[in-house]
């Protein structure tokens, strides 16, 4: 029996891939420097003749933008920076025109501070009504000056902020994104409402935001290993009270039956971070997430025993409860795969970023490992994730001077950590002027470095390009099912190899070209030498 069983005839969630749009990077209709839904409207064809089955849409709605509109002051609107509902609602009807489905972002566990319903909790009296949607807590000292415990943001710095009348309110992120609090009934209710907002506009379902986070522990204790967690967790350790908590699957439970009452497979993807594996199959049991992303996956470092350990695990654990593994190696708060791989950079989602003070990445090697990743992943059966810019093997911009930078983490940590903005650069369109195609501006919202411009998509036109490979990957691998497929591996020696059906998948992770096994080549990240695989390369064999 193959590690992993074919599952054939079944939603499209369990095999689909999905490409993540950043709004604000993807493409500029109205010269503002700022992409927008009119200009991601304009290219949705690129995305159907590049063959994803969806698109996962990074926030848009009203926001002050201190996190990138990962802090929303208005659920059920457009930002007027993005367009407006009807913009919207003509990208989704263009999507479905063209046979792709739209996810979105969904950000539950924190609002902006500028939503009204934290001005009115500000406003309002400690203990009110309105100050129990957030987490407002007297501070501890002689005169609550000190926090109310010693929980830490993810951007740097203490949780807690202190309001004007002296009570500390919680943010596990930055100061200007209070986290809600998901014990009071009322929040339960305005988040149904949202979802329901959402589908009756048609959208195919949601991206939920730090689902992990949206569960504190009763009385809000201290975190016993704050010392060496610092604002995460350790694998291993008892749970700490900010993160998955279990008194968040009834709201899963919840949203699933919501989605379950609209028609065409709505599926929702939990951003939830939980390790180990066998623990985030919980969140993916049959009434509850469809899918969360893999970030054992995503975390893996390019060798091959954690490559191994990571794909192992994953259908072990989400076997279990029958729902599909993701697979997943870029996204916005991670460095692209093209840097992460042509340096050292330890944990992918650190979201410390690399900096022009780090060691500069190769990005020639990287690239050369990022595509052979992406061919090793995509050849994976279950649903896969790519973001923006991957399909043109965009390395990481690194140099980018401070005074452009914009990611809160930046700030919370005086630049200690550059953060994640290196991943958030504009896309180039069209070789050619300052911004290659991506806004008429003299400027986008963030620079491009230089080695954009011949990477543009209208460069990439031709069959090696890495735009090509993804084309074709993605081709093959929706003619064969892959998605569908089964899973075994076959050897795991420096020519790492899986068998998905009649498709075998081989890396190579030594260091000079080895002979390849009788089979058709399908597609392989770099040209073979003879019938010899290259180092850091990998190709598709049919047998
Ligand atoms: C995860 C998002 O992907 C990230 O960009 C954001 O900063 C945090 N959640 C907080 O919303």
């Amino acid at each position: 029996m193959p590690l992993h069983e074919a599952v054939s005839g079944s939603e499209w969630w369990r095999s689909g891939v999905i490409y993540q749009v950043y709004p604000r990077s993807f493409a500029d209709s109205n010269a503002d420097g700022m992409g927008d839904l009119v200009g991601i409207t304009s290219k949705l064809e690129h995305l159907d003749d590049l063959g994803v089955d969806a698109i996962w849409l990074s926030p848009f709605y009203p926001s002050p933008q201190k996190d990138a509109g990962y802090d929303v002051s208005n659920y059920m609107d457009v930002d007027p920076v993005f367009g407006s509902l009807a913009d919207f609602d003509r990208m989704l009807e263009k999507a479905h025109e063209l046979g792709l489905r739209v996810m979105i972002d969904l950000v539950p566990n924190h609002t902006s501070d500028q939503h009204p319903w934290f001005q009115e909790a500000l406003s309002s009296e400690p203990e009110s009504a309105e100050r129990s949607f957030y987490h407002f807590r007297d501070g501890r000292g002689e005169t609550g000056e000190i926090p109310p415990n010693n929980w830490l943001s993810l951007f740097g710095g203490p949780a807690w902020t202190r309001a004007e009348d002296g009570q500390w309110f919680l943010h596990l992120f930055d100061s200007s994104q209070p986290d809600l609090n998901w014990e009071n009934r009322l929040v339960r209710e305005a988040f149904e409402d949202i979802l329901r907002f959402w589908l009756d506009r048609g959208v195919d379902g949601f991206r939920v935001d730090q689902p992990h986070a949206m569960g504190k522990q009763a009385g809000l204790p201290d975190h016993p290993y704050v010392e060496t967690a610092g604002a995460g967790f350790i694998e291993g350790e008892p749970d700490p009270p900010m993160w998955f908590q279990d008194s968040v699957h009834e709201i899963f439970r919840s949203w699933r039956k919501i989605l379950e009452s609209y028609a065409g497979e709505c599926a929702m993807c939990g951003e939830a971070y939980v390790l180990p594996l066998t623990k985030m199959a919980k969140w993916v049991r049959p009434d509850e997430f469809h899918q969360t992303f893999n970030f054992r996956f995503l975390d893996s470092p390019w060798e091959k025993d954690s490559l191994v350990d990571a794909i192992n695990e994953s259908f072990r654990a989400f076997d279990e409860v029958r729902a599909p593994s993701t697979w997943v190696l870029n996204n916005h708060d991670t460095i692209r795969h093209v840097s992460r791989f042509g340096g050292n950079y330890g944990r992918a989602t650190a979201s410390d970023g690399i900096g022009p003070n780090n060691p500069q990445p190769d990005n020639k090697l990287g690239l050369a490992k990022a595509k052979a990743a992406t061919l090793f992943m995509l050849g994976l059966p279950g649903a896969a994730y790519l973001y923006q810019g991957e399909e043109l093997g965009l390395p990481e911009h690194t140099t980018i001077e401070p005074k452009h930078r914009q990611d809160p983490t930046f700030f919370r940590t005086n630049g200690v950590r550059v953060g994640r903005d290196g991943a958030r650069v504009p896309l180039p369109w069209v070789k050619g002027g300052s911004t290659n195609g991506f806004t008429e501006a003299q400027d986008a919202w963030l620079p491009q470095p230089n080695s954009y411009a011949g990477l543009s998509r209208d460069q990439q036109q031709h069959d090696l390009s890495t735009l090509a490979m993804y084309t074709q990957a993605l081709k093959i691998r929706s003619e064969l099912r892959l998605g569908e497929g089964s899973f075994d591996w076959i050897s795991n020696t420096d020519l790492l190899t899986y068998q998905n059906g009649s498709t075998l998948v081989i890396h190579n992770f030594g260091t000079s070209s080895v002979e390849l096994p009788a089979g058709e080549v399908l597609l392989s990240s770099a040209p073979l030498k003879g019938a010899k695989l290259p180092a850091n390369a990998s190709c598709w064999i049919s047998i």
